[in-house]
């Protein structure tokens, strides 16, 4: 048996409890993690609320993300003991995931903790963090280097917005950070941010072509916030869209596209190949101070991502939240 964060739903009615789970109930894999780790993202907390329909079957372990080690594996890829990682892949959606002591999944959907980060560091970036990361490498595979000109990062209090402002700012961009929450501008101007933009500014509708600011942009707002984005774009700028805090529509025009060569990068984190993936983790690896990542890190439990999980949909949480799940460090 094993202590488990589950989630069900019957008679339309969803329930999230932790409670001990059996290990015969893990779903089908070739290794059994250990989990020490893992986190909230944006999307536990739309599955353990119930407010959007994530979990595609039920009962369910939710828990996008998980670090841990390797109990016992049929793939030869790995060894008991090993650390590895998890991100995405369904996992915590249509699979169990990592909100419980132990997980079991296919190998492909693991890859080795990346050095120098602990299992807990690495649920501190979590994929809130490798999305960051997807974002930046997209906008410098479309040839946004810091003297291209500024980049702007929407939702920067949140957890993929600090970890691309702080990424960015490492790289030498210039930094503009748009919250809502401007009373965190010292948190943001601590990351690297260089300037702080009050959300309102950029969230009401504007005209299809506005004056060129931006050289990049990592939106996780979607919505109106992102097509003013795009029109604000600097000739041949780039928009790394990877979310939908503020809606799921996009009320833009094509002006950005045709007539200022403006290029919408879509990212996704889940399904991303592993290649991409262990690029990501290694630039993390590379650029992301432990210190900063120390300070965007809130240590929460498993019974306190029950609790939690609306307040992180209400935009009312900063940075990045880790769940202790087994392990001491
Ligand atoms: N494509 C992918 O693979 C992928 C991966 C990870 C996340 N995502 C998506 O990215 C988004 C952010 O995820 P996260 O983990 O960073 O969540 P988070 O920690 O909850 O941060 C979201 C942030 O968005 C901002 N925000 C909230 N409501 C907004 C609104 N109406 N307009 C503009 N900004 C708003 C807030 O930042 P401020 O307070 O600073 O404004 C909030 O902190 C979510 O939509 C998530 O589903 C996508």
């Amino acid at each position: 048996m094993f202590r488990g964060l589950l989630i069900d739903k019957q008679d339309g009615r969803q329930t999230a409890e932790v409670r001990m789970l059996d290990e015969a109930s893990l779903p089908e894999g070739e290794v059994t993690v250990r989990v020490a780790w893992s986190t909230l993202n944006y999307k536990d907390a739309l599955a353990i609320t119930g407010r959007s329909p994530v979990v595609r079957k039920f009962p369910m372990v939710p828990g996008i993300d998980f670090a841990g080690a390797v109990e016992s594996s049929t793939d030869p890829a790995y060894r008991p003991g090993d650390a590895v990682v998890l991100n995405g892949w369904g996992v915590g959606e249509g699979h169990w995931g990592g909100l419980a002591e132990l997980a079991r999944v296919p190998a492909r959907f693991l890859i080795p903790l990346q050095a120098p980060f602990t299992p807990r560091q690495a649920m501190g970036i979590g994929t809130a963090g490798y999305t960051a990361a997807l974002c930046v490498l997209a906008l410098e595979r479309h040839g946004i280097t810091p003297d291209k000109g500024p980049v702007v990062v929407t939702g920067a209090a949140g957890g993929v917005g600090s970890v691309a402002v702080a990424l960015l700012a490492k790289a030498g961009y210039e930094v503009a950070a748009v919250t809502g929450r401007v009373q965190e501008a010292d948190f943001l101007t601590g990351l690297g941010a260089r300037h702080i933009i009050d959300r309102a500014e950029i969230s009401q509708p504007g005209r299809p072509l506005e004056k060129e600011r931006w050289a990049g942009a990592i939106d996780v707002a979607g919505g109106q916030v992102l097509a003013n984005l795009c029109a604000a774009m600097r000739y041949r700028g780039v928009v790394a869209a990877c979310g939908l805090a503020a809606g799921m529509g996009f009320p833009a025009t094509v002006a950005p596209f045709i007539l200022r060569g403006v290029t919408l990068a879509g990212i996704d984190s889940v399904m991303a190949p592993t290649p991409d993936r262990l690029q990501a983790w290694q630039r993390l690896a590379a650029d992301l101070d432990i210190a900063v990542l120390e300070k965007l890190m809130h240590e929460i439990s498993l019974d306190d991502a029950i609790a939690i999980a609306p307040d992180l949909l209400a935009g009312q949480v900063r940075g990045r939240l880790v769940v202790r799940v087994g392990a001491s460090q």
